[in-house]
């Protein structure tokens, strides 16, 4: 039985895009600075919360199905009922001040993965002539296109630039970290495990940048749920480029749980990599511009490295239905975490629109392929992906592993390396007479007399890398 627009709204009648759709139309001048009356600061979070939860009654099939949840046997929402007006997708963003950290990094990733899903339907676009093809393309791009704004607009304007890079770099984190301890081949868990630290080391270059510039200590951001500390020191992480090419895991072979893993990882730090490309020049201090060039080159890096662990031949109506098929899995889990009801109610719709697109893929992919969607996915949704901590797990990566580098698609210790490596020539030329991730410590302690980190752990795990320096 399939869902339609009318019923759903009607099931959830909380849901943010009617909520904001009314106050738009009936109440908008509540509305100052962006801020609406239940969300002024004289009402608590708790009471904010609770009126948020009283106003989600109800919710789709899927949002009480558990676990063993089939996207490919459940039916969505009529893609022709899927289209929004513009009040509905100009959302209420979140108010910054009381929103759980992983509710940020959730509509993080998840604006990422749509952004993914609109660039591949272009690509695919491309590389057919078929105009029926591309038409279906052009139907469901436009809504993933209706998602990705309904997502972005829950972020608030109030947010500077700096504080939501720091939820990307979290995000990062704790993603990464998460993927690494659920992922079943070996290979791929290694990569992310590499990458981990990195991002990990961007957190706390940002974190340091934001208290010296903006007087404001990320760990309020984050939640106090991430360390913010040295990981692997990003001037260090500048590689040749044939370094940051690895091996083909994913494919028909692979664990189904890789394919989606690597995908999302991919969308991820593409986001990332295209957030610093756009906002790295809006600051004016060179210091900040200059941890955008740098970090910005290594997000370039690290999408080369995931990418690289994707199957290349893979034909385009597979990797369309891998696409959907991750969409559903992630709405899904982000719907079983997610603690603002509002948020979750965006969550539930939008995976009830992708149940559409999985369906309409898994056809074209019969179509064209002569293949069933069944072949290739499970016929349950994996164990849900999480937000949530993983301090003790990046603590342990970090004192086994902050030493390497790549050779080639492998692996090793920097110290292992030959002097005439390449690994050297290119720090050589890039890191050059200025390394802007090593000049914002040194501004940092310069201006405030120790660097700026958050230890809730205990001492650094490296010993080399332990207590935060100090002047004099
Ligand atoms: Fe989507
Ligand atoms: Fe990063
Ligand atoms: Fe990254
Ligand atoms: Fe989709």
């Amino acid at each position: 039985m399939s869902i339609s627009r009318r019923q759903f709204f009607k099931v959830s009648a909380g849901a943010v895009a009617v909520t904001m759709a009314e106050s738009v139309l009936a109440c908008g001048s509540l509305r100052t600075n962006g801020m609406t009356q239940a969300e002024t600061p004289s009402q608590s979070p708790a009471r904010h919360m609770q009126e948020e939860r009283r106003s989600a009654a109800g919710g789709t099939p899927a949002a009480h199905s558990g676990r063993s949840f089939n996207p490919l046997k459940e039916r969505g929402m009529p893609i022709d009922q899927q289209f929004r007006n513009w009040a509905e997708l100009v959302g209420k963003p979140y108010d910054a001040h009381n929103v759980p950290a992983y509710t940020r990094t959730r509509i993080i990733l998840m604006n990422g993965i749509e952004v993914e899903a609109a660039v591949f339907s272009h690509q695919f676009t491309r590389h057919t002539n078929d105009l029926e093809l591309r038409r279906e393309l052009a139907l469901t791009r436009r809504i993933e296109q209706q998602q990705q704004k309904a997502i972005a607009g829950l972020i608030p304007g109030e947010e500077t630039t700096l504080e939501v890079v720091i939820g990307y770099e979290q995000l990062a984190v704790d993603l990464t970290a998460w993927l690494a301890r659920h992922e079943p081949d070996p290979y791929a868990r290694q990569v992310y495990e590499f990458g981990l630290l990195e991002d990990f080391d961007h957190l706390y270059r940002y974190a340091d940048l934001l208290h010296f510039t903006q007087g404001k200590r990320a760990e309020e951001i984050v939640d106090r749920l991430t360390e913010i500390m040295p990981g692997r020191p990003t001037k260090l992480e500048h590689r040749h480029p044939f370094d940051d090419v690895r091996r083909p895991v994913a494919g028909a072979k692979a664990h189904p749980l890789t394919n989606l893993q690597v995908l999302t990882l991919v969308a991820a730090e593409q986001q990332t990599m295209n957030y610093y490309m756009n906002v790295g020049n809006r600051p004016v201090e060179p210091i900040a511009r200059g941890l955008y060039t740098e970090i910005g080159q290594i997000e370039e890096q690290h999408v080369t490295q995931y990418e690289t662990l994707m199957d290349g031949s893979m034909s385009w109506p597979a990797q369309l239905v891998l696409h959907e098929y991750n969409e559903c899995y992630l709405y899904h889990s982000m719907m079983e975490q997610e603690e603002v009801p509002r948020i979750r109610q965006v969550w539930e719709l939008h995976l009830a629109m992708e149940l559409e697109h999985l369906r309409r893929a898994g056809e074209l992919l019969r179509k064209k392929d002569r293949r069933d969607p069944e072949e290739l996915f499970p016929q349950a949704l994996p164990v849900p992906l999480r937000l949530e901590p993983n301090k003790e797990y990046v603590r342990k990566v970090l004192k086994e592993q902050v030493q390497l580098t790549a050779d080639g698609t492998e692996f090793v210790s920097m110290g292992k390396l030959p002097a005439n490596h390449r690994y050297f020539d290119h720090q050589e030329t890039v890191n050059g007479i200025w390394v802007p991730t090593e000049q914002v410590i040194k501004q940092h302690i310069a201006t405030k007399g120790q660097e700026y980190r958050f230890q809730s752990e205990g001492e650094h795990p490296v010993e080399e890398m332990r207590q935060a320096k100090r002047l004099g």
